[in-house]
């Protein structure tokens, strides 16, 4: 079944390659709103994307035969769908604002989620109000998130996003073990106003825990003992916190369910609630929720998260496109590309099915972008006039933040809406000839055109929209993991590099053993310790 629809994929796909883009907004003056879909004031326009009705139906019922929904209904009940590591995938829950019980093992895991949710409201509102104080009993001013991966991308991400809304103490990030990262942060800070945060779900990271150890001694140099009321900590390791001396009623838990790039709905967003405010943080989830209703009870023809994930499908194996670029023209969503390079890489960059074979097509592009107009002065050059074609996520809120500035964001809306435009249009030889007096200038001007572009606009980048966008890339990836047959959950291509750094290590401090590295490992262990000062 899905052998057959494989190929008349591959059909519409060679067909797709001999037509230009606008050639079917010239075939349906309606195509604008047959291919394109909301919620809400949310609207995912794909129209120019260059795949015609059938080829969509086609996509579609690929998405069927390969059990999308059955899945997803599976994912959301709380079966154990990361099978590699015998866990169930429910960071729905932690977003669960109609608080129906959702079952692990028979068991309800809300009233746990929404325990935690309670504690963080409180000492966030604590930190906020000044009740939760330093320890000469003045308010915090400062708070600093130790952390990494999962651990900082989505608070890093979702801080910048939500900047219009931050009125408690200033959100601060450590992440990178290099100590610069580390040491920049600190420089401008008060031990007596400032409040870490120890995010890790396993607490054994070892960059976290390199400058947790630092932002200790940081802080016991000034404050002593009390530097302990100056931590807590987020993770599910218990034993571990206490270990490193943070009070249990400072410690805010999530569960083995919760992986890591999917944590910022829980005990990780801590840091974005201290900034926003516990209200706001609950818009983000209750955004995120309507996002997971849509995806639940929508068709799948008119599915958002569905839609893009086989869009992205089409690109990727029909079309045999290798990257896309996210490209938010909103410059406080700065940090969304390198959220989603891990939401994305990390979950669908693998190679074998979930039974252990190698996979029969390409699985996970490569995902990458800045926010726009930047970009546009970097490396959209290559994005319309590269060998690449690189399909390109737009997005735009209709409304900036800044009412005195409106000319702004015109003028971000007008180069947005530009962009796609001339990506899918071009200009041939013939048009470019008349732009030059030199005809030999002519092919520098030409422009393939018929680059495939989607736009996500929305009213405004409020907490409440913010949940919506990350809740549809979340399923979004989970609909091509499906499709792909791959486990979207599990990480374990992150582990080689961690124990060889490990047992580098040693060698890295002078000790024996470069000899029985590879030449090229031995070569640079030893033109580092050269140079060494
Ligand atoms: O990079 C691998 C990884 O395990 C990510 O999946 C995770 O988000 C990150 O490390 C941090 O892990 P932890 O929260 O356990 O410190």
């Amino acid at each position: 079944m899905a052998d057959r629809i494989w190929e008349a994929l591959a059909r519409a796909g060679a067909q797709a390659e001999e037509r230009s883009l606008m050639s079917l907004f010239d075939g349906d003056p309606d195509r604008f709103r047959g291919f394109s879909v909301s919620l809400g004031d949310m609207l995912l326009d794909f129209s120019k994307v260059n795949i015609d009705a059938p080829a969509l139906a086609a996509l579609v019922e690929l998405a069927e035969a390969r059990g999308v929904a059955t899945k997803r209904d599976a994912m959301f009940r709380g079966e154990r769908i990361n099978v590699t590591e015998d866990r169930a995938v429910l960071h729905t829950a932690l977003r669960n604002r109609a608080n129906t019980p959702v079952l692990v093992d028979g068991e309800d895991v809300m009233p746990g989620v929404n325990e935690v949710l309670g504690r963080m409201s409180a000492f966030a509102s604590g930190i906020r109000d000044g009740s939760i104080a330093a320890s000469d009993g003045r308010p915090f001013t400062d708070v600093v998130n130790i952390g990494i991966g999962g651990s900082d991308l989505g608070p890093v991400m979702a801080t910048l996003a939500l900047a219009p809304y931050a009125d408690g103490p200033k959100a601060h990030y450590v992440s990178n073990v290099d100590g610069a990262h580390i040491h920049d942060v600190l420089a401008d800070l008060d031990p007596a106003r400032t409040l870490f945060i120890v995010a890790s779900k396993t607490f054994t990271t070892i960059e976290t825990m390199t400058n947790a150890k630092t932002a200790k001694a940081w802080a016991a140099e000034s404050l002593g003992a009390a530097a302990d009321r100056h931590f807590a900590a987020v993770s599910t390791a218990l034993d571990k916190t206490a270990a490193f001396g943070i009070e249990p009623e400072r410690v805010f838990g999530f569960w083995d369910w919760v992986g890591g790039r999917y944590s910022v709905w829980g005990a990780v967003g801590l840091p974005v609630m201290i900034a926003v405010g516990p209200e706001n943080f609950l818009d983000f989830l209750a955004g995120a929720h309507a996002m997971d209703r849509h995806f639940q009870e929508a068709p799948l023809a008119r599915n958002m998260p569905v839609l893009l994930g086989l869009i992205g499908v089409w690109h990727r194996d029909v079309m045999g496109y290798p990257s896309r670029a996210v490209l938010p023209y909103d410059q406080r969503l700065s940090r969304l590309p390198a959220y989603l390079q891990q939401l994305d890489m990390e979950s669908n960059g693998k190679g074998v099915t979930l039974d252990g074979s190698p996979v029969s097509q390409p699985t996970g592009p490569i995902v990458w972008g800045e926010p726009g107009t930047n970009g546009q002065h970097a490396f959209y050059q290559l994005i319309h006039q590269g060998t690449n074609v690189i399909p390109c996520e737009f997005m735009v809120a209709s409304n900036g933040h800044e009412p005195d500035l409106r000319e702004h964001h015109e003028l971000l809306i007008a180069n947005c809406l530009a962009q796609s435009e001339a990506l899918m249009r071009g200009r041939d030889l013939a048009a470019a000839e008349k732009t030059v007096k030199d005809p030999a200038l002519a092919p520098h001007k030409v422009f393939p055109g018929n680059r495939p572009s989607t736009t996500l606009v929305y009213a405004k980048l409020d907490p409440y929209t913010l949940g919506r966008i990350i809740a549809l890339y979340e399923h979004r990836v989970f609909v091509e993991g499906v499709i792909w047959d791959i486990n979207s959950f599990d990480q374990w291509g992150v582990e080689l590099g961690k124990e060889l750094a490990t047992a580098l290590l040693p060698l890295v401090k002078g000790g024996e053993g470069a000899e029985s590295k590879d030449g090229s490992t031995a070569g640079l262990l030893g033109a580092l310790a050269a140079l060494r000062a």
